[in-house]
């Protein structure tokens, strides 16, 4: 039902506009197949070739005289998360078409989470260069975005804000449900869970086989409230997504609905000149994170929306965030935090049911991309129903924003905390470090019956943060042990410099800066050093006088350079990459950070 208000709307927005106005949208010498044109010193000729060799794609005079549409092409057959991006494409082209303009896709890397070797994040970045040269390079008034697994959608909004062509973002949008002996699955909460009880000997070999086919059922991305939904709704607070976009299922009518209005509001987009540093302001920054506490979204979602933030010369102060969270309750009972999925959240109204409940929080005067502000949009949208996915600001899930700020001796920079998605009872924590210097020392003894360690300890791994990996994998999820889960032992303290996905759970301090590869003070804990977790106090700590650290630091070398390392993309990255509160980008690919956000 939303969606077709939002393409009644979309339509009627271009059908306004003066046919003068159109005809200077199509005529302005800077747009259509004028723009970026290639360097041959002399225009004319260049135009001339460009229109002999597009003609032989069979476009006549007057379908090139449109307002071009650019669609970025993130289908991959490595990328079940975008199985439905041709089918998406077909319908932004058909509203793109509807409303007037030329749509053009071009392809640009895909990336899915578990095809990404060492990891996405490693990736990320050469994403977004590849989306902002492309969108640079190539002629377009304006772009439609199409992401949807984790590190799409923050990779091309980095490369739309840095090229500021219009640009407007569509999501490939959620799975639906799998189930297994009648119980509803979902990638990837569930993926963790049961393979926890895997290797607790609570599943056989055959149930876990029958539970792998079943856990990603159908096109789309994670149906749980991990990254890429985390990413969904944050865009649409951040006014990058027309109304209503986040969570309508990959698989449903209403996602090709949505595509068409997405393509066809483009075409009035590139006219109005709307452009992403427009939209994505600070205030507008402040909307994204306040949808990032209220629906205990994944902690990668900071690592992003820095960096989105950083293209455009925003700092995100994680001080500031931090007291959002104190203000801003959990809403949204969605898994990993609490029970629901993505479907269940389209049926209930979508973000705009979240940002209704935010109201009071919002900069409410905020432009988005259909051209109406942030209020508008709410003041306009469906009323509300009886539901009980989306809480209200009264009766909310948890009094307090999914995600706390924490810093202390072992975190002088920042480390975060999903305290939504934690044991309550360890999130005040005292306990003896076992620490593991790498992924390779974690993969080889953790699961050792001879592994010093009890339920109260507290694990450490080292050398997994942005550069350390390199590419900050998602392995803050460190397995219990299997001595101990065989215990029944279903969660502990766990702390690294690395991220968690979005889908998983547990009392998981993350992101730890500056990260122990760059001699941060996570290298300097060793087995048997006693960590205490405050998480009320934002404070973690290695009980450990400054003389003893100071002692250590000095001792301290860093991990030898991999032969790998000295070469191509690879040396790029180490040499440029940022820690976790900047977002991990390139510092070259940022201007001077001269706004903060949150402002207050
Ligand atoms: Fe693509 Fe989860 S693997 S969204």
């Amino acid at each position: 039902m939303r969606a077709f208000v939002i393409i009644a709307a979309t339509i009627l927005d271009f059908r306004e506009m003066t046919s003068r106005e159109k005809a200077e949208a199509m005529t302005d010498t800077k747009r259509g197949m004028r723009r970026a044109l290639t360097s041959y010193g002399d225009e004319a000729f260049s135009l001339f070739l460009r229109k002999a060799f597009i003609k032989a794609m069979g476009y006549s005079d007057d379908a090139l005289a449109r307002p071009v549409i650019g669609i970025t092409n993130t289908f991959s057959g490595y990328n079940a998360c975008h199985r439905n991006v041709p089918e998406l494409i077909e319908a932004v082209k058909r509203g793109v078409m509807l409303a007037g303009g030329l749509p053009v896709e071009f392809p640009t890397i895909s990336l899915h989470e578990s095809f990404s070797h060492p990891t996405s994040m490693y990736l990320r970045n050469l994403m977004s260069i590849d989306a902002e040269e492309m969108i640079r390079a190539q002629p377009m008034d304006a772009v439609v975005l199409i992401g949807g697994c984790d590190k799409t959608v923050p990779a091309l909004l980095m490369g739309a804000a840095s090229a500021n062509t219009p640009a407007i973002m569509l999501v490939t949008g959620p799975m639906i449900t799998g189930a297994h002996r009648g119980e509803r699955l979902g990638a990837c909460t569930d993926c963790r869970r049961l393979w926890a009880k895997f290797r607790a000997g609570e599943i056989d070999e055959a149930e876990i086989t029958d539970i792998n086919a079943r856990l990603a059922p159908s096109a789309g991305t994670c149906m749980v409230m991990g990254t890429a939904s985390t990413m969904a709704c944050m865009t649409e607070a951040l006014g990058m997504m027309l109304p209503g976009g986040a969570a309508i299922p990959a698989v449903h009518a209403d996602r090709l609905r949505a595509a068409e209005a997405t393509g066809a509001r483009a075409v009035t987009l590139a006219a109005e000149g709307i452009t992403p540093q427009r939209i994505m302001t600070p205030h507008a920054f402040e909307n994204s994170l306040r949808m990032l506490l209220a629906i205990g979204g994944s902690t990668n979602a900071i690592v992003h929306i820095a960096a989105v933030a950083g293209r455009l010369g925003i700092q995100i102060d994680l001080e500031a965030f931090d007291r959002f969270g104190r203000e801003t309750p959990v809403l949204v009972d969605l898994k990993p935090t609490g029970q629901h999925y993505m479907d269940d959240l389209f049926k209930a109204g979508g973000a705009t049911a979240i940002l209704r409940e935010l109201k009071p929080l919002l900069n409410l005067d905020c432009v988005t991309v259909n051209g109406r502000t942030l209020g508008e949009n709410l003041d306009s949208a469906a009323p509300p129903f009886p539901q009980d996915v989306v809480h209200s600001f009264a009766n909310p899930l948890f009094r307090e924003g999914g995600i706390a700020v924490l810093r202390g001796n072992l975190a002088p920079n920042c480390a975060i905390i999903k305290q939504s998605a934690a044991t309550p009872s360890l999130l005040q924590h005292t306990g003896r470090a076992v620490v593991f210097a790498s992924l390779e020392d974690l993969a080889e003894r953790v699961d050792r019956e001879d592994l010093d360690v009890t339920a109260e300890d507290i694990l450490v791994l080292q050398n997994a943060g942005p550069k350390g990996a390199p590419g900050m994998p998602e392995s803050g999820y460190l397995p219990i042990p299997r001595k101990l889960a065989r215990q029944g032992v279903k969660d502990m303290v766990r702390i690294s410099d690395a991220r968690m996905s979005g889908t998983a759970f547990g009392s998981i301090v993350l992101h730890v800066s500056p990260e122990s590869a760059i001699g941060g003070p996570l290298a300097l804990v060793r087995n048997g050093d006693h960590i205490k977790l405050d998480t009320a106090g934002r404070r973690i700590d290695v009980l450990l006088d400054d003389a003893e650290l100071d002692r250590r630091r000095r001792a301290w070398r860093a991990p030898e350079p991999r032969p790998e390392d000295n070469r191509g993309y690879r040396k790029l990255f180490l040499d440029s990459v940022e820690q976790a509160e900047h977002g991990c980008d390139f510092g070259f690919l940022k201007p001077p950070l001269d706004r903060r956000a949150p402002s207050r």
